[in-house]
C-alpha cells in the first residue's frame, strides 16, 4: 500500500494514539475475551510438590511435539522450571476450581493441598502428577525465550495422560464449564 506523505504521518500519529490509549487493562479484558483451559503447572522441588495454575498455555509443534507456557519473572515457579528443566501440565476437569485457585495463590498458603483436593502421584522421571486431571503431559524443558516480564518456556512433551471428563474454562476471569 502507498500512503502519502500526509497519510503516513497520520498513520503514524493513529498508532501512536492507540499505543498511548493502550492500558494495561484494557489489554487484560481483550485477552480475557480469549477462553481458555486452565491447567496446573507442576514441578518437583527437592522432593516437595511445586504448582502453579496457568492458562497461557498453547500447542506449538507436532515435530518435535512440542508446547509452551509463559511464566511470569516474580513467579516461584520460573526459577523452579529453569533449575528443574522438567515438568508436568496438568489439564484440570470441570470440578477442579478449589485446586486452580489454590496454585494461583502465593506458594507460602500451599501448607495443604489434599484440603483443596489436590493430590499426586509421581511419574518415572519424579515428575509431580496431579491425580483426575483431564489430561497429563510429561515436560522436557526444549528453550527459553524471555518476552517482556514473562518467560516462554517451550518443552518437549515426552508422554501424555488423557481421561474422561469435561474441562474447567476460564473466560473474562472467571470459570465456567461447557
Ligand atoms: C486462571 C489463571 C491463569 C493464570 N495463568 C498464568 C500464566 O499463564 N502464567 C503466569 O505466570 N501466571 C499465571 N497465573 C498467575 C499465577 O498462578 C500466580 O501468580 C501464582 O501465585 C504464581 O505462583 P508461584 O509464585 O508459586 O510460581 C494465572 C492465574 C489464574 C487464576
Amino acid at each position: 500500500m502507498n500512503l502519502s506523505s500526509h497519510d503516513t504521518s497520520q498513520a503514524k500519529n493513529h498508532e501512536s494514539i492507540c499505543r498511548m490509549n493502550l492500558d494495561a487493562n484494557d489489554f487484560r479484558k481483550a485477552m480475557g475475551s480469549f477462553a481458555t483451559g486452565v491447567t496446573v503447572i507442576t514441578v518437583d522441588q527437592e522432593g516437595e510438590v511445586h504448582g502453579m495454575t496457568a492458562n497461557a498455555f498453547t500447542a506449538v509443534s507436532l515435530d518435535p511435539v512440542l508446547v509452551l507456557v509463559c511464566v511470569d519473572h516474580r513467579a516461584r515457579t520460573h526459577a523452579h522450571l529453569h533449575a528443574r528443566k522438567r515438568f508436568g501440565v496438568n489439564i484440570l476437569r470441570k470440578d477442579q476450581q478449589t485446586i486452580s485457585d489454590y496454585y494461583a495463590r502465593s506458594a507460602e498458603t500451599h501448607q495443604h493441598p489434599e484440603a483443596a483436593g489436590a493430590n499426586f502421584d509421581r511419574t518415572a522421571q519424579g515428575t509431580p502428577v496431579l491425580q483426575g486431571a483431564l489430561a497429563y503431559l510429561e515436560c522436557r524443558l526444549y528453550s527459553a525465550q524471555p518476552a517482556g516480564d514473562h518467560t516462554i518456556f517451550i518443552a518437549e512433551v515426552e508422554e501424555v495422560v488423557v481421561r474422561d471428563g469435561e474441562p474447567l474454562l476460564f473466560f473474562r476471569s472467571r470459570y465456567h464449564d461447557i
